[in-house]
């Protein structure tokens, strides 16, 4: 292929500049030409494209957001959408397409590979929940993001005897709430994938405190309820002292760390690679610390993500 274009789609992630800037790069040291495709799929059916130059992605890749900018497009769900969004393509002689994003993003690249236009994926989203791959972009940093805050809240949880229940984004996984809960030696994590029984909850924080602990530190998963409404319900079992923490779309932002950066770096060389050799329909994935490159119908037809949950019984052992 000779004229490649990308898009970012869905909720921003750190690191989606520096898979950007990678597509971009990689496709002009191999003699294509790029083109950006702005606020994703809205802006493709919109013919909002503009051809990509080295300079356009300097001073990009610690950048958090995406400068090309992001959009939900629910549109693109129908057909009408689909091939309005082809026809732009051809119009502007673009042969093959990146999509950075997550869960809707990769639906959107499964109609295009269904259409016959050859669409790659890369895995975009601090939820981290995408299938085929132990990673996306955007999740280390969103990560210790949650770290740096449940540090901060640990200091003031001590100092009043509190518990906080601090609820972090994951949409309808529990990534986000493991690793960051594991990480900031949290006593509890709830996750959509475990169930809990609140009057456990309640025993566990009481055992505690007649150990000595002057603090817990309940990591909950959005996917599972509300901060508040959790809070409500323990309250049924005892006073101690909750404190609902929202950390909301901080979580999206900031500087991508060092490993988002170079993940996203090798997601987009290597999404060029594939459309350098006229590979289409593929979504690629980190496995085993390997690149891979999956079948995109077969991945989110036939596999679910699921999280590392062995970190889950891992922090009940540790983190009591
Ligand atoms: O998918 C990323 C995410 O941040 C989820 O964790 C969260 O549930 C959702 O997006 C929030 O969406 P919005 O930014 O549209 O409110």
């Amino acid at each position: 292929m000779k004229r490649i274009a990308v898009l970012t789609s869905g909720g921003d992630a750190p690191g989606m500049n520096a898979a950007v800037r990678a597509v971009v790069r990689k496709g002009l040291y191999e003699g294509m030409e790029v083109y950006g495709i702005n606020y994703g799929y809205a802006g493709l059916v919109a013919g909002d494209i503009r051809k990509m130059h080295r300079r356009d992605v300097g001073d990009l890749i610690s950048r958090g957001g995406t400068f090309l900018y992001s959009a939900r497009y629910p549109e693109f769900a129908t057909e009408e959408g689909q091939l309005k969004g082809i026809e732009q393509l051809k119009k502007f002689g673009i042969e093959g397409l990146v999509v950075i994003g997550g869960d809707g993003s990769y639906r959107g690249a499964l109609a295009l590979t269904k259409h016959g236009y050859p669409t790659i994926g890369l895995p975009g989203t601090i939820d981290n929940d995408i299938a085929g791959t132990d990673f996306c972009i955007g999740f280390d940093t969103a990560i210790n993001t949650v770290l740096d805050s449940l540090d901060k809240i640990r200091d003031t949880a001590t100092s009043h005897v509190r518990t906080f229940i601090v609820e972090v984004m994951g949409r309808n996984a529990g990534d986000i709430a493991l690793w960051a809960g594991v990480a900031g030696g949290a006593e509890q994590i709830i996750i959509p994938e475990k169930e809990f029984d609140m009057s456990e909850v309640a025993e566990e924080i009481r055992k505690g405190r007649e150990r000595g602990k002057k603090h817990t530190i309940i990591v909950l998963a959005e996917g599972v309820m509300k901060g508040n409404e959790f809070a409500d319900k323990l309250y049924e079992y005892g006073d101690f002292h909750q404190r609902v923490t929202v950390l909301g779309h901080v979580q999206r932002g900031g500087s991508p760390t060092a490993r988002d950066r170079v993940l996203a770096s090798k997601f987009g060389a290597t999404a060029v690679d594939m459309l350098k050799d006229e590979k289409g329909g593929l979504c690629l994935g980190l496995v085993n610390n390997q690149i891979v490159a999956n079948d995109i119908i077969e991945t989110l037809g036939k596999k679910k993500h699921m999280p590392d949950v062995s970190l889950y019984q891992l922090n009940k052992e540790i983190s009591y």
